[in-house]
Parts: structure tokens; C-alpha cells; sequence
């Protein structure tokens, strides 16, 4: 791997955060804040679509957010659920394709029925692919793929060690995506927070101070921008640094 100067990342990977403080900074229920931050998905997944980036993973929900007041878990599913149900005919007109990484196994069916099949009606789409995490963690989806690949080697009567990384990357809920060469995370964080932690090995962050109901079009292009002025290395050298002492 060497190094790589590209005006335009291929996959933009973002961390939505800030919908709470928003709400509560104008004295709103912290669900006014999904709902507002829902609104801006809209926006971005349209200028994205614009920009011709290939593929947006959004982290919508964790696996620990399950963990949060019931009232506000509610509010959560429904905006997805809504959002899936209205988006589907969009989506699909617009040569998006949709695809969903994490748990299922907590989403209640519904939601499940609707991602099966918005994903199956976008299924051969290239415009732009749209990844949703939703009930989803880094290190469960990393622990699952081990053991997915555990399994595969019995089953197929394969040696471990005569295994690539590819084979064991292939487990991975985001088979078949390249890696994300951009992550903003909103909100002025500066974490990642089990968030595609294999996948971010080379990526490049943007820590936006905005909240996330408040991200606009003009800060996702200071991203881009900033993006732009990265050099990537991938841990190699700039070749005219390389003859240095
Ligand atoms: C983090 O803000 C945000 C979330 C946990 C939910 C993100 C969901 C949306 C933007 C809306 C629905 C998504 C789609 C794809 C339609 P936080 O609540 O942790 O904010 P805080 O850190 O200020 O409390």
C-alpha cells in the first residue's frame, strides 16, 4: 500500500450524534431531536447522491442504545420504521441501494419485513449504496464473524492457516463494501464508539462541532474539503519524504 492524495472519498461513514443536546439546548423532549436529525439524513443521503459518493453508512442506532428510556427507544424505531416505509419508492427511483448491518434479532418485525424487502427492491441499484446501522456494534458484528468463519473452516474442512484476511473480512456484515475512507462524527465527540472498527482501520475523521440536527449541506462540504486535504499514507511513505535522512 502506498500513498494517495483522492479528491473524493468513495465511502463516507457518519456517527449522527448530537440529537439530544440539541433538543435539550431549546428545552425539547430529546425525541424532537431524532425527529429534527431525521430531517437532516434526508438532506445529506440527497447532496451525497449529488456528489456521486458511492456508498453512506449511517450509524442510526447501537446495540447499546437499546439501553436508553423506553419512551425514547419508541420514538427511535418509528422514525426507522417510518423512514424505511416512506423512503422505499425514493430510494429506488433515485438508484439507491439499501442495505442494513446489524442485529436483527431485536428489531420487531415489521421493521425487519421492511428492510427484507427495500433491500431486495433496490438490490440491483449502482448509483449510490446506503448502508443503515441499526442495532448495531462493531464488536459484535466482529465476534459474529468469527464465528461465522469458525464454523465455515469445519464445515468446509479448511485449515485456518491456510486462510487470507479477505476469507475472514468476507464474515463481516459489510461484505462486499469497500472500507470507509471518511468517518465524520457530529457533536464535537471525539470517539468512535464501537462503530466500524475493523472496516476504519485507514480512515480519515472529521470531528464536526455541529450537532447533528444542525449538520448542513455547507459543513458536509467542509468535510469533504478537509478530506480533500488529507494525505494517505495507508503507513507508507510520501515517495519525495522517502529519500530523507
Ligand atoms: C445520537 O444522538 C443519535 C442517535 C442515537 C440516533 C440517530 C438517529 C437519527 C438521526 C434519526 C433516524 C435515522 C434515520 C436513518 C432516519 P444522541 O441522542 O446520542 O445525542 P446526545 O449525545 O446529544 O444525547
Amino acid at each position: 500500500m502506498g500513498s494517495e492524495t483522492q479528491s473524493k472519498p468513495t465511502h463516507i461513514g457518519i456517527i449522527m450524534d448530537g440529537n439530544g443536546r440539541w433538543a435539550e439546548a431549546r428545552s425539547l423532549p430529546r425525541t424532537a431531536g431524532h425527529r429534527k436529525g431525521a430531517e437532516t439524513v434526508k438532506a445529506v443521503v440527497e447532496e451525497a447522491k449529488k456528489l456521486e459518493i458511492e456508498y453512506l453508512t449511517l450509524f442510526a442506532f447501537s446495540l447499546e442504545n437499546w439501553s436508553r428510556p423506553q419512551d425514547e427507544v419508541s420514538e427511535l424505531m418509528s422514525l426507522l420504521r417510518r423512514y424505511l416505509k416512506s423512503e422505499a419508492a425514493e430510494f429506488h427511483k433515485q438508484g439507491a441501494r439499501l442495505k442494513v448491518i446489524g442485529d436483527r434479532t431485536r428489531l420487531d418485525k415489521d421493521i425487519c419485513d421492511a428492510i427484507v424487502s427495500l433491500e431486495d427492491l433496490t438490490k440491483d441499484n449502482t448509483d449510490i449504496t446506503i448502508c443503515i446501522a441499526i442495532s448495531y456494534g462493531s464488536r459484535d458484528e466482529i465476534f459474529k464473524a468469527a464465528q461465522k468463519f469458525a464454523h465455515d473452516c469445519i464445515e468446509k474442512g479448511v485449515n485456518p492457516s491456510d486462510t487470507q484476511i479477505d476469507d475472514f473480512a468476507a464474515c463481516l456484515m459489510t461484505s462486499g463494501i469497500p472500507d470507509p475512507d471518511l468517518i465524520i462524527r457530529t457533536s464535537g465527540e471525539l470517539r468512535i464508539s464501537n462503530f466500524l472498527l475493523w472496516q476504519a482501520a485507514y480512515a480519515e475523521f472529521y470531528f464536526s462541532p455541529v450537532n447533528w440536527p444542525d449538520f448542513s449541506v455547507k459543513e458536509f462540504h467542509n468535510a469533504l474539503e478537509h478530506y480533500a486535504n488529507r494525505q494517505r499514507r495507508f503507513g507508507g511513505v510520501i515517495p519525495q519524504q522517502s529519500t530523507r535522512q
